[in-house]
Parts: C-alpha cells; structure tokens; sequence
C-alpha cells in the first residue's frame, strides 16, 4: 500500500508542481486543438486520403484535425476490383483499419460510377458489351462484396456519383451504366447497397449542385428515387468550388431546396481553386500559374469563412463537412483541369503548415 504522509500531501512545492503541470496540459491541449474541435458543435470535419497521406507528419496532421476520412480512391471500383474474380483489399483495409484504430468516421465513396471503373463491368470475354441483367448482377455482386466486408465500420455510403447531366436539355449522364441499363442503376445501386448493410446511410453525391439548373434536376431526381421509397438517407454536395463561385445566395438556395427532401446533406468533397471557373473551355495553361498572391489570399479567406458561416448556420441539416484533400500539396486541383498546374485550394499549404485561411475559417466571429 502507499502510504502518503499528511506533510507531503501539504507540500507546497508539489502543488507549485502539480499546478505547473495542470497549466501546460491545459495550454498543450489548446495548441493542439484541431478542426474537429473547433467545429465539435457543428459536424464532424473530414479529409479525403490516399494511403501515403497516412505516414509520417501527414498522418499525425490527419488525427490532429480531423474525425472523419473518405478514401480519396482506394474503394473505388478500378481500385479495388480490377478483374472481375480478383479483389485489391489491401489498401482499403490498411485506411478502414486507420480510421477505427484513430476512432474516426468512414464515408465510403464510391460504389457506382462512371469513372474510374473497370471496363470489364461492361463487357463479355469477346469484348461485347453485356446485357442490362449481366450488368445489374456484377453491379450487386460488387456492392455485396464490398459493402459487406466493411459493414459496421462504413456508417455512410456514396452509392451513385455523378448520374446527372450538366447539359441544358439533358437529365440524365449520358455514361455506359445508363446506356446499358437506363435510369434504372440508380434505384438497383440504392437497393443492393440497403441489402447489404440496412444501417448505412445512403448518399448521392454530385458536383455543381448549386447552379439552379443541376439543383432542380437533382431534386427532382432525388424526390423521385423517395416517392418510390428507394432507401436514399443523404445528398453529398461535393463542392468543388472556387474563389468565383458559388454566390451565398445560389449555396443557400440550393440548401433550401434539398432541405425540403428531408434527408441528411453533406459537404463531401470541399475544395476552393484560385482559378476562374474554367467549364470545359480549359483555357489556362500550365505557365498561365497564379502566384499566391496575398490579395489571392484574402479573397479565398473570404469565400471560405462565406462557406463555414452558411455550414454553421445549416448545421441542423448539414451532417458533415469533408475536404479533398490534406494540403495544397496533394491536391488533384495541381493536375485538374490544367496538368501541373499549381493550385491552392485547401487549409494547409505545400509543408502542411495552416494557411492564413485556416484560422478565419476557426473563427467564428
Ligand atoms: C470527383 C469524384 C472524386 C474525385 C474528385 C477529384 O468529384 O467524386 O472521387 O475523383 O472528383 O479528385
């Protein structure tokens, strides 16, 4: 047993001491508060990683400020099911196994796509494309697999990306899953994935779903899959945005619109690029590279502490918020739509350090 006596329980000195290190506990813990922490009232805030993000000063960065990942690609159809009878689980398990051992959220992206997906899904050993059965059946079977072996651990799933046009005129993605199948994946996508883990949330996750023209076409298309009870529970507004746009007023009418489906809405792939809206047009070119300048800086400040204030204010139905990406670095904005143009769009800038916009984007004033 250990015995204290009354004069050491008394000992000014061990109070001085005990006090000291109360005081640098406390002052460490407010160093070291993250995202997470300053919008623990809000929603969760997540990132998007690829394995190397994991390692080393990018790994320690992602604890520190987030509590919830997204795999940038390793759960994707290509990735992770290359041959029809062949699996690539090991990455996907290494980030599942990250993210629970950190106790982090996982929002699994993505089961059905018309990128980044494997050609064989759509075509028999003679190279002839497969039957709308054919394909609805490898589509289950890749949802069962995988949803699956994750179940319990992915509690949100974006099952169908990007199925809606950006044409005027046009509603649906003109992509070989409708082709082959008609709007019909969908509702299949949605179903299959309920099958396979009846406790996961449910996301359609889009881009430009501020512009009104996409928003109307995918409320109308959410509204639809609903009234049929097709098991959707959210809309991943990827939000790939930049300094330009949206306005405040588009972002918010647009929540207004999807908050009348009354399901849950999510930032899923937030990102804001210092280049002009570009479409398909791609004008700039590589040595067209901004510089970061500060009046750059500020703007995107600017549009960032925008976006956090309408987050905040809607966080009765915004359920989480996620960048794409942990740091200028690696973003895919350095290659996209420009190959090898430098880009700017995230909170910490090419040696991880927070940008001057991480701490507007924290404070709430
Ligand atoms: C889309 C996809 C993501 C990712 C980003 C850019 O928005 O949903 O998986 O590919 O583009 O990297």
């Amino acid at each position: 047993m250990i015995r204290i006596s009354m004069s050491k329980r008394c000992n000014p000195a061990l109070i001085c001491a005990s006090l000291f290190l109360v005081a640098q506990l406390s002052f460490g813990q407010t160093k070291e508060k993250g995202l997470k922490d300053f919008y623990h009232d809000y929603f969760p805030i997540g990132v998007a990683v690829n394995p190397i993000d994991l390692n080393g000063a990018s790994g320690n960065l992602v604890k520190k400020e987030f509590n919830s990942l997204s795999p940038a690609n390793v759960l994707k159809m290509g990735p992770i099911h290359p041959e029809e009878n062949r699996y690539n689980w090991e990455p996907a398990d290494k980030f599942v196994n990250f993210a629970v051992a950190n106790k982090m959220k996982i929002h699994g992206h993505v089961l059905c796509w018309h990128s980044q997906t494997p050609a064989w899904m759509f075509t028999n050993e003679k190279g002839d494309t497969v039957s709308k059965e054919v394909l609805l059946q490898r589509l289950k079977k890749h949802i069962f697999d995988v949803v699956t072996r994750y179940k319990g651990k992915i509690y949100a799933w974006d099952v169908v990306n990007e199925a809606i046009a950006d044409e005027e005129g046009q509603f649906y993605r003109n992509n070989a899953w409708y082709r082959i199948c008609g709007e019909e994946y969908i509702e299949k996508a949605f179903e299959y994935a309920h099958q396979a883990d009846p406790k996961a949330q449910l996301f359609y996750n889009d881009y430009n779903t501020e512009i009104p023209s996409k928003c109307n076409k995918v409320y109308k298309m959410l509204k639809g899959l609903l009234d049929k009870n097709i098991p959707v529970s959210g809309l991943g507004l990827q939000a790939h945005w930049s300094i330009y746009e949206p306005s405040e007023k588009n972002l918010c009418e647009a929540l207004d619109t999807y908050k009348e489906l009354n399901i849950n809405i999510q930032i899923t792939e937030l990102d804001v690029s210092v280049y002009p809206p570009e479409g398909v047009t791609r004008s700039l070119k590589p040595d067209e590279i901004l510089p970061y300048t500060p009046e750059i800086e500020q703007r995107q400040s600017d549009s960032y502490k925008m976006f956090f204030r309408v987050f905040r204010e809607y966080k009765a139905v915004i359920k989480s918020v996620t960048f794409w990406g942990v740091s200028d670095k690696v973003s895919w904005l350095n290659n996209f739509p420009v190959s090898g143009r430098t880009n700017y769009p995230l909170l910490f800038d090419r040696d991880m350090k927070q940008k001057k916009v991480y701490t507007d984007v924290t404070n709430f004033k």
